[in-house]
């Protein structure tokens, strides 16, 4: 993957192209039947995917509809509201069938393995699996089993703490659309804050893999045991000091605390929420959550990683605040900063759709392997 490394510039200012290093072709043939990660792809795919998502985003797409007669089945055995609506928006305006399956609602709760389950929605004719599952591995597992046997593609839509592609990609859409980079999908001489709990979000790790290929320089933010220095190998950089640097961002990308993921780990959130009332967990925008270990109080923490207006004032005059969702207001960020003018958090959504009609096309056009 060709990795340049931007440095620290004044909003918007761009390297002079003659000074830059080369870097690999703008756009490849796209040649992966999946898109189960970002990590280890080439930094030309991932800008092919970009620029189609351009293409459906301005309305290139004339009245065909490439996907007709082909089915899109998503398999969320995890909540969402934005990866799996707007998957379905985007076969349907590719011309697919799209058919739904929940955890809640499947025979999983009867004890049907993963695996069955997707050879079994395979077996009926779907061409593409969008898989969400709390494991991490478990969209690369789905398309291991339909792959080859079913001719299927898989796209991860958020496997665990690993990887959540579209929501990387898109999340470097709205950033290249805000600093006018659609052009290149160059990101060079940005300066990029992921704040919060990046340890366990399979988002950051997404996020990561698209910014800094793309140029951006990346800076994780938070507390030392939601931010281990060890991330510092996915080629970011690592600060437990969100005011030293908020005036220097570019971009500041707020996550959620994964309180359902230190439950898993078996933190004192693995109590979840059930116990939480008992435990004196906060209640936050009608869910309860507990309290992880790795952050002493949410008080505390807001106090001291939270954007509120007073914090973000020393942004630069263009700087933008992202967040994947769902926000949890008063936790991350106030509701004032969330509506506020600087917040992108709509226009990632809506991207999101074209970047998912994007990786749809591209993967079911793709050689099987
Ligand atoms: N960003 C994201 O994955 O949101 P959902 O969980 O609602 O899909």
């Amino acid at each position: 993957m060709a990795k340049r490394k931007g440095s620290a510039k004044p909003i918007g200012t761009r390297t002079a192209a003659s000074t830059r290093a080369p870097r690999a072709p703008a756009h490849a043939a796209w040649p992966h039947q999946h898109l189960l990660a970002l990590q280890g792809l080439d930094t030309a795919e991932m800008r092919t995917l970009l620029a189609r998502a351009r293409h459906h985003e301005r309305g290139d797409q004339n009245a065909s509809a490439p996907l007709a007669g082909r089915v899109v089945a998503n398999l969320f055995f995890e909540d969402s509201t934005r990866t799996r609506l707007s998957f379905s928006l985007a076969a349907k305006r590719l011309g697919a069938q799209v058919v739904d399956l929940s955890s809640g609602d499947s025979s999983v709760n009867k004890g049907e393995t993963i695996r069955d389950t997707a050879a079994n929605v395979a077996a009926m004719g779907a061409h593409a699996l969008i898989v969400r599952h709390r494991a991490s591995g478990a969209a690369a597992l789905v398309a291991r089993a339909t792959g080859a046997a079913f001719g299927i593609s898989v796209i991860n839509a958020g496997d665990g703490r690993h990887e959540h592609p579209t929501q990387g990609l898109l999340d470097a859409y709205t950033i290249a659309e805000r600093f006018d980079r659609l052009a290149d999908f160059d990101l060079s001489g940005l300066r990029i804050a992921i704040v919060g709990d990046v340890g366990s979000s399979r988002v950051a790790r997404s996020d990561i893999a698209v910014l800094t290929a793309l140029g951006a320089r990346v800076v994780c933010v938070g507390p030392p045991a939601l931010v281990p220095s060890s991330l510092t190998t996915l080629g970011c950089e690592v600060c437990h000091d969100l005011d030293s640097l908020i005036a220097s961002a570019d971009a500041v990308n707020v996550l959620r605390i994964q309180f359902e993921r230190h439950a898993a780990a078996g933190g004192t959130g693995g109590t979840g929420g059930k116990a939480l009332a008992e435990s004196g967990g906060q209640r936050v925008g009608g869910a309860a959550l507990a309290r992880p270990n790795a952050v002493a109080s949410l008080r505390e923490y807001t106090e001291v990683y939270g954007l509120s207006l007073r914090r973000i004032e020393r942004m630069k005059p263009g700087a933008i605040i992202l967040h994947p969702g769902p926000i949890n207001r008063g936790v991350e960020m106030t509701a004032a900063v969330a509506d506020g003018h600087r917040s992108v958090v709509l226009k990632q959504v809506g991207h999101g759709v074209a970047v998912r009609m994007a990786a749809l096309e591209l993967c079911l056009a793709a050689p099987r392997s």
